[in-house]
C-alpha cells in the first residue's frame, strides 16, 4: 500500500490530484493537510473526504506544532500548500513571504527527519523567471527549464510569491543533496478546470461573463497567446513524474508541466462562445494589462522524455467541463 501526503490538499490542484491518486493506485492511504485559507469545504471536497482512504488534517503549516500530527514514513509527499493568487501578492506580500517560506522550510525539516526514504515534490512556478523578461528583454520560446531565475525589482510586491518559489527551488535542491533524499521540482503552467478559483484566471472570468451575457464582451490582449493544461492531464503528469525512477537521482530534476497547443485570447473566447451557444453582438477589444507577455509557451519536452506524457483532454472538452462546473457553482458573494 502507498502512503501519500498532500499539503494544500483542499486547494485546486490538491483536490484533483487526490482523486487521481485514489483512482490510479487503489490501495493507498492519503493524508491531506490544509488550513482552508483558500481551499474550501465545498461539495466537491466534502465528497472527496467521504472516501475512507483519506484522512484530512486541518493544520497550519507555519505552526511548528502541526508537524507532530502529520506522522511519518510517507512514500510520496506533494508539497502544494502556499499562498497563491496575484491579488494577495499585492495586498499582503509580507504574509506571502512568511507563509510560503516557513511552510516549506518546516516541511523540509520534517521530511528529512521523518520521511527521508520517501520522495518529495515541490510545486514551483514560472513566476520564478517571469521577471527575466523585463530584466533582459526576452526569454527563449518555448521556454526551457534552464533559464535564469530572476527578481528584477525586490520593491515590487508582485514578486513576493515569485521569490518564495525561486528560493524554494534552492531549498529543495540543496536539502535533497545534503540529506540524500529523492525530490522533484515541478513548474505548473496555466492549469485549468473545475474549482480553479474565481478571480484572475481567464477561463473562469470568461465563463462568468458569458453566463451573465456581458455585451459588449471585453477581451484584454486579444492577440496574446497562451497554452492551457486541463487539470486531469496536469495531475497525471505530476504523478507520472513522481512514479518515474528517472527522477530519483541527483541532481534532482526541475520539470515544466503544461500543454503545447497555443491559442489567442480571442480564439479562447470564440471557443467558449461556440461551446456555450451564446455569442455577444460586439467584442470590446482592450489593450493587455501592463507587463503582460505577448506569447508564453513552456518547453515541456523534458516531461515527455521522462514520462512519455501527452495531454489527453482537448481544449474544447476541458472548456466544456469547466464552464459546466462554473455554471452550477457560481461564486458565493
Ligand atoms: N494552479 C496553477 O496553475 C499553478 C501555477 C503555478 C504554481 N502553482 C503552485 O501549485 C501549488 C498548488 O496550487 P493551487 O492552484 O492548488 O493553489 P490553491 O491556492 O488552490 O491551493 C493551495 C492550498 O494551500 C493551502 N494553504 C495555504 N497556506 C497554508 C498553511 N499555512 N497551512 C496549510 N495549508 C495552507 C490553502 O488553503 C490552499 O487550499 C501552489 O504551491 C502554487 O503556488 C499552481
Amino acid at each position: 500500500m502507498k502512503k501519500i501526503l498532500i499539503t494544500g490538499g483542499a486547494g485546486f490542484i490538491g483536490c484533483h490530484l487526490s482523486r487521481h491518486l485514489l483512482d490510479t493506485y487503489g490501495d493507498v492511504e492519503l493524508v491531506l493537510v490544509d488550513n482552508l485559507q483558500r481551499g474550501r469545504m465545498d461539495d466537491d471536497f466534502k465528497k472527496l473526504l467521504e472516501d475512507k482512504r483519506i484522512i484530512f488534517l486541518n493544520l497550519d503549516l507555519t505552526d511548528p506544532a502541526s508537524y507532530a500530527r502529520i506522522g511519518a514514513d510517507y512514500d510520496h509527499v506533494y508539497h502544494l500548500a502556499a499562498i497563491n493568487g496575484t491579488k494577495l501578492f499585492y495586498e499582503m506580500p509580507q504574509e506571502v513571504l512568511r507563509i510560503n517560506a516557513l511552510s516549506l522550510i518546516y516541511m523540509l525539516e520534517w521530511f528529512r527527519k521523518h520521511s527521508a526514504k520517501g520522495k518529495f515534490c515541490f510545486t514551483s512556478s514560472n513566476e520564478a523567471y517571469a521577471s527575466a523578461l523585463s530584466a533582459f528583454g526576452k526569454l527563449p520560446i518555448p521556454t526551457p527549464e534552464k533559464v535564469p531565475l530572476v527578481i528584477d525589482d525586490p520593491y515590487n510586491a508582485r514578486w513576493s510569491y515569485a521569490s518564495t518559489k525561486l528560493v524554494g527551488e534552492l531549498f529543495v535542491i540543496h536539502y535533497a543533496k545534503a540529506y540524500n533524499f529523492r525530490a522533484l521540482i515541478v513548474r505548473p503552467h496555466n492549469f485549468y478546470g473545475p474549482r480553479a478559483g474565481y478571480h484572475g484566471h481567464v477561463i473562469p472570468d470568461f465563463s462568468e461573463r458569458i453566463a451573465a451575457k456581458v455585451d459588449p464582451f471585453p477581451i484584454y490582449g486579444a492577440d496574446e497567446t497562451r497554452t492551457f493544461c486541463y487539470i486531469s492531464d496536469a495531475v497525471r503528469a505530476m504523478r507520472m513524474l513522481m512514479d518515474s525512477p528517472k527522477t530519483d537521482g541527483q541532481p534532482i530534476e526541475t520539470v515544466h508541466i503544461g500543454d503545447f497547443h497555443e491559442i489567442t485570447m480571442r480564439g479562447l473566447a470564440e471557443k467558449l462562445f461556440e461551446i456555450t451557444g451564446w455569442k455577444p453582438k460586439t467584442l470590446d477589444i482592450k489593450t493587455a494589462p501592463p507587463g503582460s507577455v505577448k506569447r508564453r509557451l513552456a518547453d515541456v519536452s523534458k516531461l515527455q522524455l521522462l514520462t512519455g506524457w501527452k495531454p489527453e483532454v482537448p481544449l474544447d472538452e476541458g472548456l466544456k467541463r469547466t464552464y459546466d462546473w462554473y455554471l452550477v457553482n457560481p461564486e458565493k458573494k
